[in-house]
């Protein structure tokens, strides 16, 4: 990185840095790099350095970096109407064209979709849609949404209320109320090593009644989670957890806000998550994937049974009291539709199934038996190598000697492939763009071991 021109001097003066350590970044201490260019799994910084980004920026590029055909869509579109509202029944071609995609590929059941910007702010479009709903059905009380501990749904006030890390909350006075957490579906963390897996989910199943029975099944409104947890670790759920949470908020009538930010559009080899897993949610967020990240723009797709509520209460109280000026952005709609199509065109989906595999076993092969990874796990295009001091007795790394951050430094300086180091735990992220080929997971799985071993030994000795 060159040290001495005036925009690495212009960004520590003037630029205040999200998720970032501001003191450390204004002292020209942290590892922050200036982005110029990408093609496909690759992208360039301003000295020419190539790096592999393995982590698809926030895992969000999915269709890879430098496509010409997404980027004409928006030129065109800014040509042509760059701007109009979506405000009292207004639209655009293109994002009408979106929203009837979106539904397309949507699972089973979904009715509609509301845009907006991203993640955080989709999730609080959600949370305001949950408890309309329950004033419209004459049910006030019922407004608590429970999320879980290690889930991340955005660091809005809402949102970041539901992600349940410590570092969203840390001094920002959340969680707010009305944000109960229960246990992360997290197996290898589980609380007692003895536990089966089957043992486990059934755990997580009682946790979760548990909570509702303590907190009043008639204030609970929503449960609101990742089909698969991504920030909070990526870390699939044991066997059987969807299938023993969803009795439970149907039981209950609890809606399920199923948070696909990630997983929205061929991220786990298939379409949605819920489709990975046999969901029938009530609400889906997306973001991320609409777009590859060209444009912002995300969705909360409701449900049929969620859309008649939203039909009877305009019916009663007049106009949807809620959107922002750029919902619907005409930008980010032309993005998204030339993104979905080039997903479909580059059979993108059928990759992440195949690809995302390969990376995964490969990892396993060459990292499984190291005496300090713990677990390496994954589904579709996501994979995770969890770091340990000790592997037997499952014995976690001091925090402070920052195990993870060094590996994935040591990643990047060696080998010039991005992964994540993510943000609670000793854990390497992996999220390639969904064109990843197999000699490119070859050589991410290569620099990970070599990264690993220069931090932890090849047979361990710290
Ligand atoms: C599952 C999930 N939900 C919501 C968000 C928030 O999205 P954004 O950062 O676009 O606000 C993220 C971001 O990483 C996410 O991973």
């Amino acid at each position: 990185m060159l040290t001495n021109d005036r925009l690495a001097q212009w960004d520590r003066d003037a630029f205040l840095h999200p998720s970032t350590h501001l003191a450390q970044h204004a002292r020209g201490e942290s590892p922050g790099r200036i982005l110029r260019s990408g093609t496909g799994v690759h992208v360039e910084d301003r000295d020419g350095t190539r790096f592999l980004d393995a982590f698809a920026g926030l895992y969000c590029v999915n269709v890879g970096y430098g496509r010409r055909e997404i980027a004409e869509a928006i030129a065109a579109q800014a040509h042509e109407l760059a701007y109009y509202h979506a405000y009292m029944g207004h639209g655009t071609e293109a994002a009408i064209t979106l929203a009837h995609m979106v539904l397309e590929r949507a699972p089973e059941g979904m009715s509609k979709v509301y845009f907006g910007l991203g993640g955080s702010d989709a999730n609080e479009t959600n949370v305001k849609i949950v408890w309309y709903v329950n004033n419209v059905l004459g049910r006030p009380e019922k407004k608590t949404i429970i999320s879980r501990w290690r889930g991340y749904h955005g660091s809005g006030l809402m949102t970041g209320s539901l992600t349940g890390l410590e570092l969203f909350h840390r001094a920002f006075d959340l969680p707010l109320a009305r944000v109960v957490h229960t246990e992360a579906p997290y197996y290898f963390r589980r609380p007692r090593p003895e536990m089966t897996e089957a043992e486990f989910t059934a755990h997580c199943a009682a946790e979760l009644e548990a909570l509702i029975e303590r907190e009043g099944p008639d204030t609970i409104a929503a449960f609101v989670a990742e089909p698969v947890l991504g920030t909070g670790g990526i870390v699939p759920p044991p066997a059987g957890y969807w299938e023993a949470i969803q009795p439970i908020l149907r039981r209950h009538d609890i809606l399920l806000v199923l948070d696909e930010v990630v997983t929205g559009f061929g991220r786990l080899g298939t379409m949605f998550g819920a489709t990975h897993y046999g969901i029938r949610p009530d609400i889906i967020t997306v973001a991320k994937g609409l777009t590859s990240a060209y444009a912002p723009l995300s969705g909360s797709i409701v449900s049929e049974r969620v859309w008649k509520v939203l039909e009877e209460g305009t019916d009663r109280l007049g106009p949807f009291g809620h959107g922002w000026t750029y919902s619907a952005h005409p930008i980010g709609a032309a993005a998204g539709v030339a993104n979905l199509r080039l997903i479909d065109s580059l059979g993108l989906v059928g990759n992440a199934a195949d690809v995302g595999p390969y990376l995964l076993g490969r990892m396993r092969e060459a990292l499984a038996d190291h005496p300090h990874v713990g677990e390496v796990r994954g589904a579709g295009m996501l994979c995770a190598v969890e770091l340990v001091e000790d592997r037997d007795s499952r014995v976690f790394f001091d925090p402070a000697r920052r195990i993870g951050p060094q590996v994935a430094a040591t990643l990047l300086e060696r080998s010039r492939v991005i992964a994540r180091a993510m943000p609670q735990g000793d854990i390497i992220g992996f999220a390639p763009p969904l064109c990843l080929t197999r000699e490119e997971a070859d050589r991410i799985v290569a620099a990970t071991v070599d990264a690993v071993h220069a931090v932890l030994g090849p047979g361990g000795g710290t």
